[in-house]
């Protein structure tokens, strides 16, 4: 097999020689063309995530794909989330010399000590601030066109927003120029995750402009909160929350009523809570896309005695379709494993949930 491979590229080079014959290169001691420095001390390492692919011009309309990871981010390694002070869930600007983001960062024991990753899928079509590929390097292997893409001196610095917040709509919207949106494919239509700084009373002007008459809304103007749903007939038509920090209400639980064909008088009232009229808690973000499992859940299975995958499995399918999930799933097994010899035993059962 591997033999048909090498020799279907030797065919390949060959035709592309006017002789027919193969042409070797012998390249120079493979070396970077830039250097870290003072100002950009990191490298950034670009690539794909598992349930996307390019631009997302296909896999970004599927609402199961888009519920593993919904935004775009920066992998950052735990020593340098300290180092320059950047927390999980929190955001950061990545700065290299051709270009910026802002981006969710993700503290993660995988990622390479002096090195950030972030994914090339989204674009000025699905993000305000997430074109990662503007900030690689322009430099490409003399001979084949590769660009220089997984090693650009990067720095990487905290960006505060003091509003976090979401909105679901049947029809595509279009979000105040202020804000830092991606958009992502839900079932029934489009969600939109945002921050902001702006004033709380600009997204209810916003919200009005662009809901209909059947309009509900809850507000705590001082408390930061406003969170409003507009409706045709049953279901809800658009809505929005928004809230200080990592407040602004159960974006799954949310989601789930979004899809419904029809709310019950009790999922009408309870929806601008936030919470799911039968009081549980969210199966969390998706782990598993074939089986729509969630991380909260998967993490209960564990704390409950689920120590492989395969036991994961049995309990929950995830797992067991395209088997994508199964490295993550070993390492919310490993990480659980590592939180409950750390704790008391008496602990052990509320660290396992809560990791
Ligand atoms: S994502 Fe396919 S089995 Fe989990």
């Amino acid at each position: 097999m591997v033999g048909t491979v090498i020799s279907a590229d030797m065919d390949l080079i060959a035709q592309m020689q006017p002789n027919h014959k193969a042409r070797f290169v012998a390249p120079e001691v493979p070396a970077l063309r830039t250097e870290t420095t003072a100002g950009r001390p990191l490298r950034l390492n670009t690539g794909r995530v598992r349930d996307q692919w390019h631009t997302m011009t296909r896999t970004g309309i599927s609402p199961r794909l888009g519920q593993h990871l919904p935004e775009p981010f920066v992998e950052v390694h735990p020593d340098d989330a300290i180092r320059f002070a950047v927390a999980d869930g929190d955001f950061a600007r990545v700065v290299t010399d051709y270009g910026q983001c802002i981006l969710r960062v993700v503290v993660s024991e995988r990622q390479q000590r002096g090195m950030l990753f972030a994914p090339i899928h989204w674009s000025d079509a699905n993000a305000s601030a997430a074109r990662v590929g503007a900030l690689v390097a322009p430099f490409t292997d003399p001979f084949s066109g590769q660009p220089e893409n997984k090693a650009t001196p990067v720095s990487i610095a905290p960006y505060e927003y003091v509003f976090r917040g979401f909105a679901l709509s049947r029809a595509q919207l279009e979000l105040p120029p202020h804000a830092w949106w991606t958009r992502v494919a839900v079932t029934g239509g489009y969600g939109y995750l945002f921050a902001d700084n702006a004033d709380l009373a600009g997204w209810q002007s916003w919200l009005r402009s662009v809901a209909g008459s059947d309009l509900a809304e809850y507000k705590d103007l001082g408390g930061g909160i406003y969170r409003a749903a507009s409706f045709a007939g049953d279901h809800i038509e658009t809505c929005l929350f928004v809230g200080p920090a990592r407040d602004a209400g159960d974006w799954d639980v949310v989601k789930s009523l979004f899809a419904a064909d029809a709310l019950g008088d009790d999922q009408r009232r309870m929806l601008l809570s936030g919470k799911s009229v039968d009081g549980l808690a969210s199966a969390g973000p998706i782990v598993c896309a074939c089986f729509g499992v969630g991380r909260t859940t998967i993490l209960a299975a564990i704390a409950a005695g689920a120590g492989s995958p395969a036991e994961i499995g049995v309990q929950l399918k995830a797992g067991t379709n395209c088997g994508s999930c199964i490295p993550e799933l070993k390492r919310l097994i490993a990480q659980t494993k590592v939180a409950g010899a750390e704790v008391d035993p008496g602990q052990r059962q509320f660290a396992r949930v809560a990791n």
